[in-house]
């Protein structure tokens, strides 16, 4: 699975995004150690607390289906730039995949990082023994 086609995949389930509220449609295509792709767009919620990013719907759909390791995960919108991924997207990622690529897309111009750049010094499951 390149790059390119895991994009494809995160721009055709953005169209699939619930968001009213913002307009901003958010997808991801999150790449498993197996070679299967989980992929999910934003879902946002009038209480807006309860929105979930695109990134958490497609991690979550992966561990509901049994799926725990994790290589990569495409993330874009129709936004001006690149879209990373925020806080708490990072935290969970960092919870399964502390070593996962993240890849992003800015009209043509992909740029890969790591979640260990992106989130240094984290807190995750093994600080609690
Ligand atoms: N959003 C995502 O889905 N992923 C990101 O990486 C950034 C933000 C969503 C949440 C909300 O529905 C909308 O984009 C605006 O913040």
């Amino acid at each position: 699975m390149n790059n390119e086609t895991l994009l494809k995949m995160a721009y055709e389930v953005a169209e699939k995004a619930y968001a009213p509220y913002s307009k901003f449609k958010v997808g991801a295509a999150l790449l498993t150690e197996e070679g299967k792709v989980f992929t999910g767009c934003n879902v946002e919620c009038a209480s807006f607390g309860g929105t979930n990013c695109a990134e958490r719907t497609a991690v979550f759909k992966a561990i509901s289906e049994g799926y725990h390791k994790y290589t990569a995960i495409a993330v874009v919108s129709a936004g001006e730039s690149f879209t990373y991924p925020c806080g708490i997207c990072r935290q969970v990622l960092n919870e399964f995949a502390p070593d996962i690529d993240i890849i992003l897309d800015d009209h043509g111009t992909v740029k890969v990082i790591n979640l260990k750049e992106m989130l240094p010094y984290s807190f995750g499951p093994s600080d609690l023994g």
